[in-house]
């Protein structure tokens, strides 16, 4: 198979952590290293006094090199909280998050974690193309480079033919299919997909989550994915459960 994700030009850029700033694990042990993520107690609230919303009671979770998870629950159960958090996007209000292995919150973007809204997240005035290779351009890869991964990662999902559309020329769910191939153009440590299948068919679903798998399959890239689809779910190595805000079967 070829080589689906390029490297940026230089090794790392001025604003990635050395490895001296990279702080390992508290537990240390042969896991030192691999940890990506590690949330001990972590919790969202909003409001305050009785009007109070626990969009996520203090959760303890672990992301490793290489993990493949499934973040199941109803709608309303916290699972978007959860991944906002673990993407740096939203900071707990109780307990904490941090990356061992990746440095301070400032560098996960766009280099490190790869996040893919369940919101509709392309930039308007931007061609699908221009929108999947915007993340590599940031990460001061070649603009060549960039539109050669944009497009391989576009014709992984069969995007190719809407690659000069515009966002607002597609169907909601190539629209999530385009925002899989942005995340999986570049090579994040970590992809954190919210409901990357909630607007399409079971048999494209099924495709997207395929191409998701391959593509990763053999990379020490991490997957999160928040979704309903159990069939999706039972390929992942782990499943994790919530509920009411609460995270069950990880400790
Ligand atoms: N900005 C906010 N202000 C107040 N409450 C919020 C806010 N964001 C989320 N919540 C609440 O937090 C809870 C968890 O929301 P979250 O979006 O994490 O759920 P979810 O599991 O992703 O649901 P869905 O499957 O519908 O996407 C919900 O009760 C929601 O109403
Ligand atoms: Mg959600």
């Amino acid at each position: 198979m070829t080589e689906p994700f390029i490297k940026p030009r230089t090794g790392r850029a001025p604003h990635q952590p050395t490895p001296a700033s990279t702080p390992e694990p508290a537990n240390g042990g042969p896991e030192a290293g691999r940890m990506l993520v590690e949330a001990r107690a972590a919790g969202r609230t909003y409001g305050s006094g009785e009007a109070t919303v626990t969009a996520l009671a203090s959760a303890t979770c672990r992301v490793a090199k290489g993990d493949r998870i499934a973040l199941l629950g109803p709608s309303g159960s916290g699972k978007s909280t959860l991944l906002h958090l673990m993407g740096g996007l939203d900071a707990p209000t109780n307990g904490e998050i941090t990356w061992p292995a990746l440095g301070a919150w400032e560098t996960l973007r766009p280099r490190q974690v790869a996040i893919v809204f369940q919101m509709p997240s392309l930039l308007a005035p931007l061609t699908v193309v221009e929108n999947v290779e915007i993340p590599l351009l940031l990460g001061r890869v070649p603009a060549e480079a960039a539109r050669h991964a944009a497009l391989e990662a576009l014709a992984r999902l069969e995007l190719t033919r809407i690659a000069d559309k515009l966002p607002e020329e597609l169907s909601g769910g190539q629209a999530q299919r385009v925002a899989v191939a942005r995340a999986l153009a570049y090579r994040p440590a970590l992809i954190l997909a919210d409901e990357p299948t909630g607007q399409l068919d079971r048999a494209t679903a099924q495709h997207l989550f395929d191409v998701l798998l391959d593509t990763l399959a053999g990379t020490d890239t991490a997957l999160v994915v928040a979704t309903h689809d159990l069939a999706a779910a039972e390929r992942m190595d782990r499943v994790w459960r919530m509920r009411h805000g609460i995270l069950e079967g990880e400790v």
